[in-house]
């Protein structure tokens, strides 16, 4: 991670500097000492280039004197309407302007509160996220310099005490990009389960259910998923215990199908590589309890995480296979591809049965027709419960983790009734991510509960402000906001 520090708004007299100001109101302190000290060199470079530092809009500009090398200006856009996110898109944008051109660099915040001083550094340090553990050849001007910021307030205690917080969420975010990004071969069900032990060192109790665990628990919905697999799935169980003895948990549940190769309802070839990703709820969940444990949030959490590996094999499910869930429902398994609700089926089941939580949320990238529906801007959100709608709703909205709620209505479930069991896996193309929830909710045992399909958000194809191509982090966020606003003690 980014390292990064705060400090009184004083000037370095060298180097690299990065001035983030808003487009309105007197010019702030330090800028016009920068600008005085460099003979007028920025206010003539801003308007050579037009620059009038509106949110989102960066200038460089190279060797102004005063032993500067460069300074890169940032726009914050007009004062009322600077928030957490224009803060946040501002320190992805200095990361963007110098992560290839220097190791250490200076930020002058000094018309920002301390809080959102912090947010900058949120911003700077998602946005200067690499995965690269991988590469070993570089072209030339290629490779990330950056390694540290030092943040320049004029409420540096502020900042730093914000900054205690929002740092372990950040850490949250980078530790579920890794294992998104990470490709199948090196996370299976095996390794996976091995990076979530490593939460033990936060305080987070971690338990495992192995194949005999789960089959005496009646999991027959996952492990026909996992059974073409050399890896043998296991269910990861994490609990955060920060609230009052004895409360009742929230609950976060997550798909975490290693690899989709579809079964033997086996996926075209073009973009199977993608399900590499597959498992990027579970990967939400991990994040989210590492950041609650990380700032040690008040709250009793619990998540739950079914992992498995959708391969071919001898001993692969085929498709018309009946398989009975821990509910006692039974499923007609019509494709194998369509994977994700038998992995829930039993994990949700489960997590309502053993914890008897306050509510429910699951994250899954769970079908390709929620990516039609909405694209890659917000996840679906499908909902028993209008209040925990709302609440995720509302709080997505605050932290850039969109959502769009989607009808559940009864008559979708008709549609998943089968000729020989209690239901069939696939309710036909058209409505197919609502099908899907319907399906998982014959599973929640009528518990407050939200489903979250982030098929088209958990990896992102180009890069933005505080997201770099790749993995994108995508709920943990979201989940740790909720928790903070709605549900700690
Ligand atoms: N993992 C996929 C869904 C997916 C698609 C995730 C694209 C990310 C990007 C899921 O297991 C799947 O294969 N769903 C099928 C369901 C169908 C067989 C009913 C789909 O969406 O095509
Ligand atoms: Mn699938
Ligand atoms: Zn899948």
């Amino acid at each position: 991670m980014l390292d990064t520090g705060f400090s009184d708004s004083r000037l370095p007299h060298e180097g690299v500097l990065a001035i983030l100001a808003p487009s309105d109101g007197a010019p702030s302190a330090l800028y016009t000492q920068v600008d005085a000290a460099t003979g007028g060199a920025l206010s003539r470079a801003a308007r050579a280039a037009d620059f009038s530092f509106a949110a989102r809009a960066s200038c460089v500009v190279l060797a102004p004197g005063a032993g500067l090398e460069r300074v890169v200006l940032v726009g914050l856009g007009p004062r009322e309407g600077i928030d957490a996110r224009v803060a946040e898109q501002a320190g992805g944008s200095v990361v963007s302007a110098l992560g290839k051109v220097t190791a250490r660099a200076a930020v002058v915040l000094d018309t920002l509160p301390g809080d959102l001083a912090a947010h900058v550094a949120l911003g700077a340090v998602l946005g200067a996220y690499r995965f690269d553990s991988y590469r070993t050849i570089w072209r030339e001007g290629e490779a990330w310099k950056l390694e540290g910021l030092e943040f320049l307030s004029i409420d540096a205690p502020g900042a730093t005490a914000a900054w205690a917080g929002l740092s372990a969420v950040a850490r949250g975010v980078l530790l579920c990009r890794d294992l998104v990004n990470e490709p199948a071969n090196m996370l299976r069900p095996d390794t996976f389960e091995a990076r979530i032990t490593k939460l033990r060192d936060l305080g987070v109790e971690v338990e495992v259910l192995d194949r005999e665990a789960m089959h005496a628990l009646g999991f027959g919905a996952l492990l026909g998923v996992g059974q073409g697999s050399s890896v043998p799935p296991r269910t990861v169980i994490m609990r955060w215990n920060g609230g009052t003895e004895g409360e009742a948990p929230v609950a976060f549940i997550g798909k975490g199908v290693t690899f989709d190769s579809g079964g033997i309802s086996i996926k075209p070839a073009a973009g199977m590589e993608e399900m590499k990703t597959d498992m990027g709820g579970a990967a939400a969940v991990v994040g989210t309890i590492a950041a609650l444990a990380g700032r040690k949030a008040r709250v009793n959490a619990v998540g739950v995480v079914g992992l498995v590996e959708n391969m071919l094999s001898g001993d692969a499910q085929r498709p018309g296979d009946v398989v009975r869930t821990a509910s006692g429902q039974t499923i007609e398994v019509l494709n194998t591809d369509a994977e994700g609700r038998l992995v829930l089926a039993d994990v949700l089941w489960y997590a309502q049965d053993r914890f008897k939580p306050r509510f429910m949320v699951d994250l899954a990238t769970l079908t390709g027709a929620i990516v039609v529906s909405l694209g890659t801007e917000r996840a679906g959100l499908f909902s028993n419960d209008d209040a925990l709608a709302q609440q995720l709703a509302t709080t997505g909205e605050g932290v850039g983790d969109r959502l769009w709620r989607m009808p559940m209505c009864a008559s979708y479930l008709e549609l998943l009734r089968s000729d020989i069991a209690d239901l069939k896996n696939i309710g036909g193309r058209a409505g197919g991510s609502i099908t899907a929830a319907k399906f998982l909710e014959c599973f929640v045992n009528k518990v407050p509960w939200a489903h979250l399909d982030i098929a088209g958000t958990a990896f992102a194809n180009k890069a933005s402000a505080c997201v770099p191509k790749g993995a994108t982090g995508f709920g943990v966020r979201l989940l740790d906001a909720l928790v903070r606003e709605h549900y700690e003690g």
